[in-house]
């Protein structure tokens, strides 16, 4: 048997219309969108309009065209950071970004002066609103946090914490790299100024698609300048967005399968696939707890996390249960420090890191104790 338990990397398995739209747009389109006004090249427009319009309306926004495609979430964190940022700047982000929000900042700390403040997360890796809000100064432009941490799964309390940046005036950036797709995200409720998404995790498109929504009235600097098939008259980038931030030819077949990813969602409904993760993650995460010399972090409920386990075992390197798992049980996990090393200092896993098994809405109940009976006799050896 294999298993696959890493959908927090990548979602290994995807709808089948995911595979079918791109082999139709390859086999049956193919040509640059948004520039050649031929028949194939408006085919290949639409598939972009239409993909759009979808993230769109899963997110609850009225225009399309604040949202930028990217090649992933690392790209769209980028942008907004870079963006954003200038001389001197203040930042608070969490103890648990990613490397793609820390790096960026790290180049802007060398590049543009600016200072960042860590607020420490609860030993579950829960933020605490009130001490976000004791980090700000004056000097405050933006705060940045995970919408679930990559380590520990744990859903951070966005809206309180983007409430107290818009009070304060201080724009907010949300990395939903792990949420898009299984939680829902409603920016008609939410104050949420910019958020970035990957595209081949939860929302079950291919690699190489991601994205930033950027609310209205904000103008961060592009990352990059070039062809966008509008205004082509002018050497200077276009002011119109999308184009703005889109220069050239996209991923037009990843985007035609993240299209058809988003059609199945919203048949299965945002709902139907939380639910799915919850009941297959409160199996999985009650089992971790009853091998012996399992150690799991981050919240018992399953009402705070996404679907994602990290944990390690008394005594043994993480490295060696990884794989154990993968030579004898064909059980393929992460293991590592998982591009978020802060994240692992608040747990008391730094520098080694943890096992992560991570599990999407194709992960089944006997996938699941399939790996807890592995583990167990990995565990009693
Ligand atoms: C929390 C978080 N942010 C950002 C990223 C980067 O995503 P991408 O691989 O789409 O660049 C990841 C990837 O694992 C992530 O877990």
């Amino acid at each position: 048997m294999e298993v696959y338990l890493d959908t927090a990397a990548t979602s290994i398995k995807k709808p089948d219309c995911v595979y079918k739209a791109i082999d139709n747009f390859m086999r049956t389109i193919g040509a640059s969108p948004g520039r050649s006004v031929h028949k194939q090249g408006i085919r290949a427009s639409r598939i972009v309009t239409d993909v759009r319009d979808k993230i769109a309306g899963l997110l609850g926004i009225n225009n399309s065209s604040h949202l930028i495609f990217t090649l992933n979430c690392t790209e769209a964190l980028n942008l907004a950071i870079k963006g954003i940022l200038k001389q001197g700047d203040h930042v608070v982000v969490t103890s648990l970004e990613h490397n793609s929000v820390m790096r960026p900042l790290s180049a802007m700390i060398e590049e543009r002066d600016i200072t960042v403040t860590r607020v420490r997360s609860d030993a579950d890796s829960i933020t605490d609103p009130d001490d976000l809000r004791n980090c700000l100064r004056p000097e405050t432009v933006l705060i940045i946090m995970p919408h679930a941490s990559n380590v520990t799964g744990t859903i951070q309390p966005i809206e309180e914490c983007c409430r107290i940046a818009r009070k304060h005036g201080i724009l907010s950036l949300v990395d939903a790299a792990q949420t898009l797709g299984c939680v829902s995200i409603d920016l008609t409720r939410l104050p949420i100024d910019l958020l970035a998404f990957s595209g081949h995790k939860c929302l079950m498109g291919p690699q190489g698609v991601g994205g930033l929504y950027i609310r209205k009235g904000l103008c961060p600097v592009p990352l990059k300048y070039g062809g966008t098939g509008s205004a082509s008259s002018e050497e200077i980038q276009p002011d119109i967005l999308p184009d703005k931030y889109e220069s050239g030819t996209p991923n037009t077949p990843g985007l035609a399968g993240l299209s058809a990813a988003l059609d199945f969602i919203a048949a299965e409904t945002i709902e139907k696939i939380r639910q799915s993760i919850f009941e297959i993650g409160k199996i999985f995460r009650d089992g971790l707890e009853t091998i012996k010399d399992v150690v799991v972090y981050g919240p018992r409920d399953m009402r705070f996390n996404v679907g994602i386990f990290s944990f390690t075992v008394k005594r043994r390197d993480p490295a060696e249960i990884a794989s154990e798992l993968e030579d004898r049980f064909g059980i393929m996990i992460r293991v590592g420090l998982h591009c978020a090393p802060s994240a692992h200092k608040i747990i008391g896993t730094f520098p080694e890191g943890t096992v992560r098994a991570s599990i999407g809405y194709f992960t089944t109940k006997e996938e699941v104790e399939y790996f807890l009976k592995s583990l167990a006799e990995i565990c009693n050896d």
